[in-house]
């Protein structure tokens, strides 16, 4: 399901994000949430929150490095 419609941002691309990394809607900026009229904010953050919460325990860890998620998606 989109979350970002001026963006196509995806569930699946949070989860990919959260995966590497991604702990706060900012981190998602780097795939263009919130980056337009911004009203995906709120729903991007309730999959982050989602994704962070599923995700293995090691993954949990907040990034120490946002170049992650940059080298993720370039
Ligand atoms: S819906 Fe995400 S910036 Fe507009």
């Amino acid at each position: 399901m989109y979350v970002c419609i001026c963006n196509a941002v995806t569930e699946k691309d949070i989860h990919h994000a959260a995966a590497n990394g991604a702990r706060r809607v900012r981190d998602l900026r780097t795939l263009g949430v919130t980056v337009d009229c911004g009203k995906c904010a709120c729903a991007a953050k309730c999959c982050l929150d989602q994704a962070v919460a599923s995700a293995p325990s090691a993954a949990r860890r907040p990034s120490s490095t946002p170049a992650r998620l940059l080298e993720a998606y370039a």
